[in-house]
């Protein structure tokens, strides 16, 4: 069964199974099955987080758990129990029309609701950690559903418990969702302020367009090219490192965190190094993104794999700073 549709950065692999089930019963009878137990398995969304580094033999799976249902409401907020497998952008659209604030500025971010849960997503100054009130989540090994109310997923940049202690023990089936009837409005990322400059009424709408707006100029369409977003994480560094770096760097961008240490963007560690817009075989770096990997068209996983390599071993000989992917590979 070809993949090529199930990763972003369009990959031609293939796996021995694929298998989708629509609802949480569907779900616990195929892991219960002895024939489906006897292999390797690996849960995908839309894989817009995936690099295949070759074809899979075991199963792959997918959510195809649907629905967006009120469970809660009151004058302030109102909680909405979402399947795994809708689309995360279908969910901020239903949102923004229904006048929910919350998760604009997540607008157009690719993949699954699933996958947001696991991986927390981010940009322009919102993460999925600030809306979200429960997970639910079959265990894969006991077939037995969870609830993790949010002090249990553990969340952090880009991180949760579902990536960490729990690496690819659970599957989450359903998050709720709270949002705001009386949105705030955050538009305090320097991007996202310069685009609503010269608009007179900024409601959740205008946002919306906005960060779909500065997403579609910034990051390669993987209609068109394919890739997976950022592909590494922004790196935190020590205080003592960012001033001698900030000595010899002085343009060196920055964002000091609450606790003294300081992020980095890896983009400007990458583009420092000369990689941005180079390619190498059919791997690329993004023209207008260092910190996109592209596949310039029939590229295999590990000439990507192997070019991530290159920048994290370059970034580290001149830096001395560490840069991870924020990329899952799968092998
Ligand atoms: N920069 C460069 N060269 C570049 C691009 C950026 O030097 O080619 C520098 C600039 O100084 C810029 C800074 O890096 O101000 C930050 O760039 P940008 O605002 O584009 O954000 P980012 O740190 O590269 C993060 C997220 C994105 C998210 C944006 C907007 C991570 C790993 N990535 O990117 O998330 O959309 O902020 O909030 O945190 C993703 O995770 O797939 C993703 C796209």
């Amino acid at each position: 069964y070809s993949l090529e549709r199930h990763n972003t950065f369009h990959l031609n692999v293939k796996t021995r199974w694929f298998m989708e089930y629509n609802n949480e019963e569907e779900l616990v009878r195929i892991l219960k099955d002895e024939y489906v137990s006897s292999f390797e398995k690996v849960h995908i969304g839309s894989g817009s987080n995936l690099l295949f580094l070759h074809d899979y033999r075991g199963v792959v799976m997918h959510s195809a758990i649907k629905g967006m249902a009120i469970v809660d409401e009151d004058d302030e907020n109102v909680s909405i129990r979402v399947g795994a497998g809708e689309l995360w952008d279908d969910l901020v659209a239903f949102a923004v029309k229904n006048g929910w604030g919350g998760i604009e500025n997540l607008s157009l971010i690719p993949g699954e609701v699933g996958a947001a849960a696991i991986q927390n997503i981010g940009a322009y100054g919102s993460e999925f950690k600030d809306v979200v009130q429960a997970v639910e989540a079959v265990e894969i090994e006991t077939a037995s559903k969870r609830i993790f109310p949010i002090e249990d997923c553990k969340y952090g940049y880009r991180s949760s418990v579902f990536k960490n202690e729990l690496n690819d023990k659970y599957i989450v089936t359903y998050v709720i969702v709270r949002l705001n009837k009386r949105p705030r409005i955050a538009i305090e990322y320097a991007d996202l302020k310069a685009e609503l400059a010269a608009c007179n009424e900024i409601n959740l709408a205008a946002v919306r367009k906005a960060v779909i707006d500065v997403r579609t100029r910034k990051l390669p369409d993987p209609e068109t090219m394919g890739n997976a977003g950022s592909f590494f994480m922004n790196p935190t560094i020590s205080e003592r490192h960012y001033n001698l770096l900030k000595e010899q760097y002085p343009s060196m961008p920055s964002y000091p965190l609450s606790d003294g240490r300081v992020k980095v963007p890896a983009a400007w560690l990458i583009e420092q190094c000369g990689f941005k817009g180079k390619a190498f075989g059919q791997a690329g770096v993004y023209e207008h993104q260092a910190l996109v990997l592209v596949n310039l068209g029939g590229a295999e996983g590990t000439e990507i794999a192997l070019l991530a390599e290159t920048i994290r071993e370059t970034v580290s000989q001149r830096f001395g700073i560490q840069i991870e992917p924020e990329v899952k590979y799968i092998s």
